[in-house]
């Protein structure tokens, strides 16, 4: 039997594959604007193994599942064996006979790749503390859409250099997106990071000026200050992210950008209500492409 095509990272993807997998997106979401059915994952089971709380993940992808036709298993740590200290391995290897496809939202990011190791099936990485490459997917579908291609795109980051962000790096340079980030001392992307971003041709600038960073953005992007699993360090982070706030005063210096975060969003804190509930707000179109981009990436990944 052959290997299983896993997607752990953005960069799991070739940047052709990229496109296709975004291509395909966006003809399930016009077929599916205009009323028409796909059961190209008849027959399919998924998986979904949940470590943390979700929204978007977990209700996009049992929708998708069900929307191709397949249907999927949610699996929440807890109240599976997981729980109470099977091996991920043996998890992994027992799933594998049961499903087709497993999507897991873990802490530690090297447990998903524990989970692909022994895997038979297709593992897909639902958000680890280092990486949410699902949100990525989405993100560019969502700029895409927003300014009809990649060329000539300058976008921001303003915040933690988180999971998020740092998916988001190493996908705008696949895409092909200048891309400024502003995170304070301390908060900034992992060097292997910035270094896999910069080897695919990106034309990355880091900064700890979040004035400097959104000048002449087309998107400014922005996730919370305290990550699932960092509730301990709220006090420190709160005094670390001051002056990082997406808010009206910052977004007077891009004047044309559309403001983008991955949700759920602490308003307030890293964004203001006012900015969130602006015209400049496409963080619900994000949303909604949770659910294109991962039918796209479920069919592809089981072609
Ligand atoms: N953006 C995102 O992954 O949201 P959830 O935590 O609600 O899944
Ligand atoms: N950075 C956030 C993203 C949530 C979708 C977190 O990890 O909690």
């Amino acid at each position: 039997m052959s290997e299983p095509r896993h997607f752990l990272e953005i960069d799991d993807l070739s940047r052709e594959e990229l496109t296709a997998v975004l291509d395909r997106a966006e003809t399930y979401k016009h077929a599916q604007a205009n009323g028409e059915d796909h059961d190209d994952l008849a027959g399919q089971t998924l998986g979904m193994i949940f470590q943390k709380p979700s929204t978007r993940t977990r209700v996009s992808f049992e929708t998708g599942m069900t929307q191709l036709g397949g249907h999927a298993i949610f699996l929440g740590a807890d109240d599976i064996q997981l729980g109470r200290g099977e091996p991920l391995k043996d998890t992994s290897r027992t799933l594998s006979r049961y499903v087709d496809i497993v999507m897991a939202r873990l802490f530690k990011h090297d447990n998903v790749e524990v989970l692909a190791e022994h895997s038979s099936v297709p593992i897909v990485n639902g958000l680890t503390d280092d990486a949410h490459p699902c949100q990525t997917l989405a993100d560019l579908l969502t700029i895409r859409e927003e300014t009809g291609g990649f060329e000539d795109v300058s976008a921001a980051w303003v915040g933690d250099g988180n999971n998020v962000a740092q998916s988001f790096v190493i996908g705008a340079a696949l895409a092909g997106i200048d891309l400024t980030v502003a995170t304070p001392d301390g908060y900034g992307i992992d060097d292997d990071v910035l270094e896999r971003a910069r080897e695919l041709g990106g034309d990355l600038t880091t900064t700890t000026e979040p004035t400097a960073a959104v000048a002449d953005a087309d998107v400014v992007y922005t996730d919370v200050w305290i990550s699932m699993g960092q509730e301990d360090e709220r006090d420190v982070r709160m005094d670390a992210f001051e002056g990082f706030q997406v808010n009206a005063d910052l977004l007077e210096d891009a004047p044309g950008a559309s403001v983008m975060h991955c949700l759920p969003a602490h308003r307030g804190e890293e964004i203001t209500d006012e900015v969130i509930e602006s015209d400049r707000s496409i963080v619900f179109d994000q949303a909604e492409n949770r659910l294109h981009a991962q039918k796209a990436l479920l069919s592809w990944l089981l072609e």
